[in-house]
């Protein structure tokens, strides 16, 4: 099974770059499943049912999200109704939404679990990832031997240590919410296809998808400033997971930044 994980879309800037690309991508690639972190992809902050569908509409198979989950105020209802859309797993257990999904995309392929998680280092916090994530593997895992993690998290400590726990329990560890594509992508002995960060998909002249100005306004006076989308040098990033169908073992990983011309 070839999947492709795109990493944050923010704003319009990126969910164009998505519409642009992903066409090709699937086809020059041979993509099976397209998946996407959506946290940021209304106006940089969480997702609306609009969104999602557009999204869908567009190639991406299933969202995962983040700490931006609960910023648009309708989004309840749409977790609630929408099974392609998942928020992280270790939220308290009676709020809205699942963690955790078992997809059947196409008939050629064995179905897709996909898990999100959210880190607590430098974080809000949240359900202890780590018993959650095994706690959901171990469910999982009866279900299909290949699983994709999302870990939405701010250290590479936290990610590495996810990724270690779960090697040769899931297919891919990726990790999202920096914005900032790493280049340590390496599959661990056990199997499990490992990156610390997708990085985003949105304007790259910026600050992590926002407009330089005012995010250099904040630091320097600490005042509070609005944070407008970038939309200058956009890319899509993100990583392309090859996983061996019985098994559910990685075969290869890679890293993709694709420009928007
Ligand atoms: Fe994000
Ligand atoms: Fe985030």
């Amino acid at each position: 099974m070839r999947i492709l994980f795109i990493g944050d879309i923010v704003g319009k800037p990126g969910r164009n770059a998505l519409k642009t690309c992903l066409p090709r991508l699937v086809q020059e690639h041979e993509i099976d499943v397209v998946i996407a972190n959506g946290e940021n992809s209304a106006g940089g902050s969480g997702i609306t049912g609009v969104i999602a569908d557009e999204l869908f509409k567009n190639g991406v198979h299933i969202i995962t999200l983040g700490d931006h989950t609960w910023d648009q105020k309708e989004i309840p209802s749409v977790l609630e109704r929408e099974k392609r859309l998942l928020r992280p797993a270790n939220y308290e257990e009676d709020v809205p939404g699942r963690g955790s999904g078992v997809f059947q995309i196409n008939g050629f392929c064995p179905p897709i679990a996909v898990l999100n998680l959210q880190g607590r280092t430098f974080m809000k916090e949240v359900a202890n990832p780590f018993r959650v994530a095994l706690r959901e593997v171990e469910k999982l895992r009866k279900e299909t031997s290949v699983i994709f993690v999302d870990f939405h998290a701010e250290a590479t400590s936290e990610k590495i240590a996810l990724g270690r726990l779960l090697d040769g329990k899931v297919s891919a560890v990726i990790g999202t919410h920096t914005h900032v594509q790493t280049a340590d992508e390496e599959i661990f002995p056990g199997g499990t296809a490992f990156m610390c960060d997708a990085g985003f998909t949105g304007g790259h002249e910026s600050v992590i998808g926002r407009e330089i100005e005012p995010v250099l306004k904040r630091f320097m006076t600490g005042l509070p400033q609005r944070f407008e989308v970038a939309c200058h040098d956009i890319r899509l990033k993100g990583c392309l997971v090859v996983v061996d169908n019985e098994t559910g073992r990685a075969i290869d990983i890679k890293r993709i930044s694709e420009y928007v011309r």
